[in-house]
């Protein structure tokens, strides 16, 4: 190598080490620290499962909380359609009147309330409403009680915002209820809003009409904003869900998140929505203008078509989370060790593996190593749930039967 090539080779790393430099101190806000979850260490075992079974291994991922079977045929070939007919240009960023009027005449029903499409803004999934709505509702200095345990996403949306998240347990002794008490209790001066998922994820619990009016006179005394997400609404078992907004001196003060992702197994396809007061939604708008710019239109139609199939469609798709609650509940509460919940709705079971003697991150890497059966360690989803792992109802019945042989086998070895 001649002087001349070593130099310039030189010369070359330096400039490029310099630049590197330069790119590991850019500045950023610090948002992306308050993104910073706590708890997100729990899902490396569905990583480690999803690239098992992309190798082909023969593992059961019951880990996530999307099902094995597709979307419903009508609604897939609507969006065929559309896409077909040249619907694929930017949309109303609230999403489109049809639509929109559709999920407010569906709430009118279950609520009784009289609301319109201007109650309704699309969002990408309840996610997004989620993260849309704790920027419209909160700022820093602002509290939120949240039952716990709670879905993982709360924590960062309320964070995103500025505002701090009060994390109020519910007792695993009182099969995950959630204690009215206990959340009066935690409100101060500070608290802007109560959110929670009715029926919860991770627990399956569908709250009861008396605690929603408890907590219904509770916003109402402390005037609070009431996020209610109801993505599986209409997955209940035991009973109706009743929906906050349907209570008195609610309408004002309440924003309802839902999503066709879990009701008609279209989780990939983000159509969520938020129904409240009519201002909320136009800010909501405003904010769609600057983060999403509308949701494509040939989803749009489709989630039409979802809905005007929607009582035959939810049906059939209950009927199979039942089914599959009732055989996994069936094997898995006659197991020694194991103290099983039964979900009041939903698509997961809570199982308490205390009595193994293993705590929960140990059980589910040692039963995925065992046996390539990937749960959950629930208490990802608060302390509250310690002891309990989260299995998801997504596969078909006779592999959930295979995956409760597999348990039932790991704990006998273990506790044996
Ligand atoms: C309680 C709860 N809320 C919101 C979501 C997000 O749902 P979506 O797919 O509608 O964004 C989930 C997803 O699992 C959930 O369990």
């Amino acid at each position: 190598m001649t002087l001349f090539r070593i130099w310039t080779f030189r010369r070359r790393a330096i400039t490029l080490a310099s630049r590197m430099e330069r790119v590991s101190a850019m500045r950023y806000s610090n948002l992306v620290e308050r993104l910073q979850g706590r708890r997100t260490s729990a899902w490396e075992i569905h990583r480690v499962a999803q690239q098992a079974a992309a190798r082909g291994e023969d593992v059961i991922v019951l880990s996530v909380g999307d099902p094995e079977f597709s979307t419903p045929a009508p609604i897939v070939e609507r969006a065929i359609d559309a896409l077909r007919a040249g619907d694929t240009h930017y949309t109303a960023m609230a999403g489109r009147e049809p639509l929109r009027a559709a999920i407010a005449a569906e709430h009118g029903r279950t609520t009784g309330r009289d609301v319109s499409a201007a109650n309704v803004v699309l969002t990408a999934g309840a996610q997004n409403g989620l993260f849309a709505v704790s920027l419209c509702l909160l700022e820093a200095g602002d509290e939120v009680i949240v039952p716990e345990p709670m879905y993982l996403t709360y924590e960062a949306c309320v964070r995103a915002a500025g505002a701090t998240l009060v994390a109020v347990p519910v007792d695993p002794a009182r099969a995950f209820h959630v204690d009215c008490d206990a959340l009066a209790a935690a409100i101060t001066p500070r608290t802007k809003a109560i959110f929670f998922a009715t029926p919860c994820n991770p627990t399956g619990v569908v709250m009861q009409r008396a605690d929603l009016e408890r907590i219904a006179r509770l916003a109402c005394e402390h005037d609070l904003w009431v996020l209610s997400d109801e993505v599986y609404a209409e997955l209940t078992f035991e009973r109706d869900h009743v929906s906050i907004a349907s209570l008195p001196g609610m309408a004002e003060r309440t924003v309802t998140l839902g999503s066709l992702s879990k009701s008609h197994a279209m989780a990939g396809w983000r159509v969520g929505w938020a129904i409240g007061p009519a201002t909320l939604i136009e800010h909501m708008a405003r904010l769609a203008l600057a983060m999403l710019y509308g949701l494509p239109g040939f989803i749009q139609q489709a989630a039409l078509t979802a809905l005007e199939n929607r009582a035959e469609i939810v049906a059939a798709i209950r009927e199979i989370y039942r089914r599959r609650r009732d055989v996994v509940f069936e094997r898995l509460h006659r197991v020694p060790g194991l103290r099983c919940l039964l979900p009041e709705a939903g698509m997961f079971v809570m199982v308490d593996v205390s009595g193994t003697g293993l705590d929960t991150t140990g059980f589910t890497w040692q039963l995925f190593r065992a046996q390539g059966v990937a749960v959950l360690d629930a208490s990802a989803f608060g302390e509250t749930a310690n002891g309990f792992v989260r299995l998801g109802l997504v596969v078909g019945e006779d592999r959930l039967i295979e995956a409760c042989d597999r348990i039932a086998r790991f704990v006998e070895g273990v506790t044996g």
